[in-house]
């Protein structure tokens, strides 16, 4: 029971390491906030926690509109009157799409999700954590985090601001009690798709170097790391980016 008595709200939580995160955070004593864009998702990860034995609620939120993660970290502090983990977990990919072939739309799509969605949890979390005397935020980045070549402009702006807000937050709050890291997955088994019909010149780009991609992770492979970097004892890791890949981006 390695998160007994935590508060935990995980964000995309409905599929692939979202789902992955909850339930092993469950299961590990943690009261899970399961969060979701598809209200089915929702109820089916919180009905699976709860025939488990674990204790979960679950809210509909678009991460990309502030009023529902408002209202997202609002139903963690009313029902279980605190917040302690929070893992902003929800991101969609942008089909490889290179610069000149990306639109104002995909643009705003992706890092709608991917970033203003953890900034605005983050924001209204922080100063909650600071009054409970500290808390840990978890951020579900990329490699394409660290490097340039693995998705499409829009994603691979986002996850490398995504990286830059993890590192600015956990320096900035790391001696109030409040530690912030991110993992860089690789490839993961899960339904996340590459966002639509690919853009096939950058798909073309993409798949250079594809030779050394190793057999994809499991969903549980990145839970496994995520529990630790939210429980305590990761206390000294702040600010960290750990990439998680299988040894992917190691050649
Ligand atoms: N799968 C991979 O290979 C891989 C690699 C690197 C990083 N990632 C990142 O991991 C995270 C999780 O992805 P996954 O592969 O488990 O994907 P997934 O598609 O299996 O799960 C993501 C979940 O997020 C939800 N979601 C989508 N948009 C949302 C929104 N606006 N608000 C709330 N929920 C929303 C989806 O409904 C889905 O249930 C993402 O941030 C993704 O960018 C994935």
């Amino acid at each position: 029971m390695r998160l007994a008595d935590k508060v935990a709200i995980v964000t995309g939580a409905g599929s692939g390491m979202g789902r992955a995160m909850a339930e092993l955070f469950a299961s590990e004593g943690a009261k899970v906030v399961v969060t979701d864009i598809v209200q089915e998702r929702v109820d089916d990860v919180v009905q699976a926690i709860q025939s488990a034995g674990g204790t979960a609620s679950g809210v509909l939120v678009d991460v990309s509109k502030e009023a529902d993660t408002d209202a997202m970290i609002n139903h963690a502090v009313d029902t279980y009157g605190r917040l302690d983990i929070l893992v902003n977990n929800a991101g969609i990919m942008d089909a490889m799409t290179p610069i000149t072939d990306v639109s104002n739309d995909l643009w705003r799509r992706i890092l709608g999700v991917n970033l203003d969605g953890p900034f605005y949890a983050m924001r209204k979390a922080i100063p909650i954590m600071l009054e409970q005397g500290g808390g840990t935020i978890l951020n579900i980045a990329s490699i394409g985090g660290v490097q340039g070549g693995r998705a499409g402009a829009a994603y691979t702006t986002s996850k490398h601001a995504l990286i830059g807000l993890t590192r600015n937050t956990g320096y900035m709050y790391g001696p109030q009690g409040i530690r912030c890291n991110a993992i860089c997955p690789g490839g993961v088994e899960t339904a996340i798709g590459l966002g639509g019909a690919p853009h096939e010149w950058g798909l073309q780009r993409m798949q250079t170097g594809a030779g050394n991609i190793g057999p994809a992770g499991k969903p549980e492979d990145i839970a496994a790391v995520a529990l630790l970097l939210v429980s305590d004892e990761a206390r000294f890791v702040n600010g960290a980016a750990w990439v998680v890949d299988g040894g992917w981006t190691a050649y």
